[in-house]
């Protein structure tokens, strides 16, 4: 059974609270806030300001992926926005450890993401002390992009990793995902689905959010 987290960098932002609600009572589990600093990526979002509002509309954790530079500066000011986790990029970060326990101290989850072209492996020594991993299955910095296959076979690895580490962290897909692959992508091992466009982008946000919920929570299933 896994867990469904919108993006909301695919929302309505002028109407915030509403287009969480509407996931909210449609089956979400997380709301997945993309922070992104147009250095790290191509592109600017928003801040901890957003996250703080997003925070007063909702009690669902708040899932803050950090696509930015020098993430470290900005751990604290996310943390007192009221995020429940905080992923930050392998690539993005010199001394990935420290930043992890960091973040575990300022008592929330810590996740570490990598890009589509960086190896699982490349988290082996990592791997015990987080609490989230989050494979992107696009290159990060917009929504609405195509799933890159390969991330299916780096979320088997990431699960045989587990195994061998006898570790807990939940694995977290980020990208290109909607009703025509997400069923591949839960039967490969993943826990937490990322989703902003296949929700944020039809016409009906509720129906499309509740339709991906019930494959994910559907008990027939692994
Ligand atoms: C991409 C972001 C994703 C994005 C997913 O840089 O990290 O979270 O919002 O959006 P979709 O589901 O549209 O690919
Ligand atoms: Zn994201």
């Amino acid at each position: 059974m896994g867990l469904l987290a919108p993006s909301i960098l695919s929302a309505d932002l002028s109407n915030l609270s509403q287009q969480i609600r509407l996931v909210e009572m449609s089956g979400a589990d997380w709301i997945h806030c993309d922070i992104m600093d147009g250095h790290f990526v191509p592109n600017i979002t928003f801040g901890p300001i957003l996250v703080k509002a997003a925070r007063k509309s909702t009690r669902l954790p708040l899932d803050v992926h950090l696509m930015i530079e020098s993430p470290d500066k900005y751990l604290e000011d996310f943390a007192e926005a009221g995020a429940n986790s905080i992923t930050v990029h392998q690539e993005a970060v010199i001394h990935l450890n420290r930043t992890v326990n960091r973040i575990r101290e300022l008592g929330i989850k810590a996740g570490v993401a990598i890009n589509p072209s960086t190896p699982v492996d490349t988290l082996k020594d990592i791997a015990e002390y987080v609490d989230l991993i989050l494979i992107m299955s696009v290159n990060p910095g917009f929504g609405g992009q195509s799933f890159i296959k390969n991330s299916l076979k780096k979320i088997q690895e990431t699960v045989k990793l587990r195994r061998e580490l006898n570790a807990k962290f939940l694995i977290e897909i980020d990208g290109g995902i909607g009703i025509e692959n997400i069923k591949a992508v839960l039967d490969a091992g993943c826990d937490v689905f990322v989703i902003g466009s296949s929700i944020y982008g039809e016409k009906n946000v509720a129906a499309a959010a509740a339709e991906l919920a019930n494959i994910i929570k559907r008990t027939d299933q692994k």
